[in-house]
């Protein structure tokens, strides 16, 4: 059974690029990037959506008077589309309950750091790299998790790691992650949609 995949998107869509990128090397057998959602006008990850001829649409907060709005038009979408699962990809939203309850441990999150370190509120973007290097940790890397209620705390599915340089900034070292997230999520999306996904009570593996 092919899985129908909405990618949540906020910036510039390279992890976008990546699953679109794995799908056309057929890397993602059992999934189908159905749809690409938003968060406002202008990003270039919908230009990425429409150069491959993916559905996209844009649902920004500040055109709805509620979140109540807000997450029924995004339900109405992904319901609308028939999705199974989603992938936020640099996406700078938080999702609200209704959301996440709909899709119980079928939504994804790349964050550009080794999680728990460096996440929760106020860690996305270049802050990230930022707060990495004020501590002066010699590794980081990037994580994609299972997104539950909280901010970057849902179940860690993979992980990779770099090592930090002595002369690093912050747009060098936000390259050398972005590396690794694409590289891992499309991995995971191939375990979630390829059923591959072991959980051990609130823990995910993949089986591989
Ligand atoms: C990047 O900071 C990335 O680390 C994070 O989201 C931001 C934009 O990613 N996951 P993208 O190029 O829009 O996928």
């Amino acid at each position: 059974m092919i899985k129908r995949v909405a990618v949540l998107v906020s910036g510039s869509g390279s992890n976008l690029q990546a699953l679109i990128d794995a799908k056309q090397a057929g890397a993602l057998p059992h999934g189908d990037l159905a749809l690409v959602i938003g968060s406002k006008e202008g990003l270039f990850a919908l230009e990425r959506a429409k150069k491959h001829g993916i559905p996209h649409h844009v649902v920004c907060k500040k055109d709805h008077l509620s979140q109540a709005d807000f997450d029924q038009a995004m339900l109405d979408l992904l319901s609308g589309y028939e999705i199974d699962c989603l992938v936020l990809a640099g996406y700078l939203g938080i999702l609200s309950k209704a959301i996440i309850s709909m899709y119980p441990k079928q939504i994804l999150n790349v964050h550009p750091a080794l999680i728990p370190s460096f996440c929760g509120k106020g860690f996305y973007g270049l802050h990230v790299h930022e707060a990495v290097l004020a501590k002066g940790v010699k590794v980081t890397g990037a994580t994609v998790h299972f997104v539950d209620h909280g901010i970057d705390t849902g179940a860690i599915l993979l992980q990779g790691a770099c090592g930090v340089q002595a002369d690093d900034t912050p747009e060098v070292l936000q390259k050398r992650v972005l590396k690794i997230e694409h590289d891992l999520l499309p991995l995971a999306l191939h375990a979630l949609t390829s059923d591959s996904v072991i959980w051990q009570g609130e823990l995910a593996f993949t089986k591989d």
